[in-house]
């Protein structure tokens, strides 16, 4: 499945039927289809076996588009000109007359968007007249594919179609933030707080993990490999898969770099298809080094504390 015109074509004749199409973008691969078909998104929920309350992102080619369907504001437009497209989504609120499904929101009135960099997402993008629901392409819960081959090592043949854009350059989902009010973000991505921080000139507040469970990413047990997984390990067990952020002569065996270098974003775009490939060899546990909390790092610390709580 080439990155030719006619797989794009072909992307878009299954998404006008409403079925879902899987898509490349530079953090992950999503699950796409037609954001205004009530058909189309509750497909999307019933593939991934994901919880009708859990909202899905909307994915648009640019703010032209984006301007029918919600309501934006001067924090919008800053963090846009300066990043998008790229790794952030915001959560807005939706114009009355949005034509977005009310199964994408949950009913709500505020819905999360984004504009994926992904040269191959755009073109498809670009050519259809609806935005694109798309949230990661994994079953509910489990780590988010990075290659089409994990894409269909999650569906089979349940779904139809995957757009192959060859591996996702980030790797980790993207950061949300919610602008509906004063900006706080809610779950850490592929974008640094630092940098929108900069671009706002303020302090953003982080609440990832609130109690109110405002973004379901937020749920702790999620981006899971489906084995046991420890974090800050400095002697790992006989048996497990040890992961280590930098080459080096250790004492131990069953080791795998995340990064040759120790370079963060290496480990990013690594991470999960190192635990997919753990798992297959047939580890029942991983253990992870400590990872340094900077930069993207704390992302990667941030989904590594998640699928530790398997
Ligand atoms: O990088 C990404 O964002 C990928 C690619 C495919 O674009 N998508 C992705 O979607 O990670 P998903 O559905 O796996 O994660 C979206 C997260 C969920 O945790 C969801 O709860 C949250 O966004 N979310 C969506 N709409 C929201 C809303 N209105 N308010 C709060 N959280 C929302
Ligand atoms: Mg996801």
């Amino acid at each position: 499945m080439k990155s030719t015109q006619s797989n794009i074509k072909k992307a878009k004749e299954y998404l006008d039927k409403n079925d879902c199409v899987a898509v490349p973008t530079e953090t992950v691969y999503g699950l796409a289809g037609n954001a205004y078909s009530d058909t189309a998104v509750k497909k999307i929920f019933k593939l991934k076996n994901r919880p009708h309350n859990n909202p899905l992102i909307v994915h648009f080619y640019n703010i032209d588009k984006l301007k029918d369907d919600c309501l934006l504001n001067e924090n919008f437009f800053e963090l846009y000109n300066k990043f998008c497209p790229g790794p952030i989504s915001f959560i807005l609120k939706l114009k009355k007359n949005s034509k977005i499904s009310k199964f994408v929101t949950n009913q709500q009135n505020i819905v999360a968007v984004r504009f994926p960099k992904h040269n191959l997402f755009r073109k498809l993008l670009k050519k259809i007249s609806y935005p694109l629901a798309a949230p990661s392409a994994n079953m509910s819960t489990r780590l988010s594919p990075v290659t089409a081959k994990d894409v269909i090592e999650e569906f089979g043949s349940k779904i139809k179609y995957v757009l192959n854009g060859g591996r996702c350059d980030i790797g980790l989902e993207s950061t949300i933030i919610n602008l509906t009010s004063k900006p706080k973000i809610l779950r850490l991505g592929g974008l640094e707080t630092k940098k929108i921080e900069k671009v706002l000139k303020k302090k953003i507040s982080i609440i990832t993990k609130s109690k109110k469970k405002i973004s379901p990413g937020q749920l702790r047990l999620h981006y899971s490999p489906g084995i046991p997984l420890r974090i800050n390990v400095k002697e790992p067990k006989k048996y497990e898969a040890f992961l280590l952020i930098k080459k080096r002569k250790i004492k131990f065996n069953n080791y795998f770099y995340l990064s040759k270098e120790g370079n963060l974003e290496q480990a990013a775009k690594n991470l999960y298809s190192l635990m997919r490939k753990i798992k297959k060899k047939g580890y029942k546990t991983i253990a992870v080094e400590k990872i340094p909390n900077i930069g993207i790092g704390k992302t990667l610390n941030d989904r590594l504390e998640r699928a530790s709580k398997y």
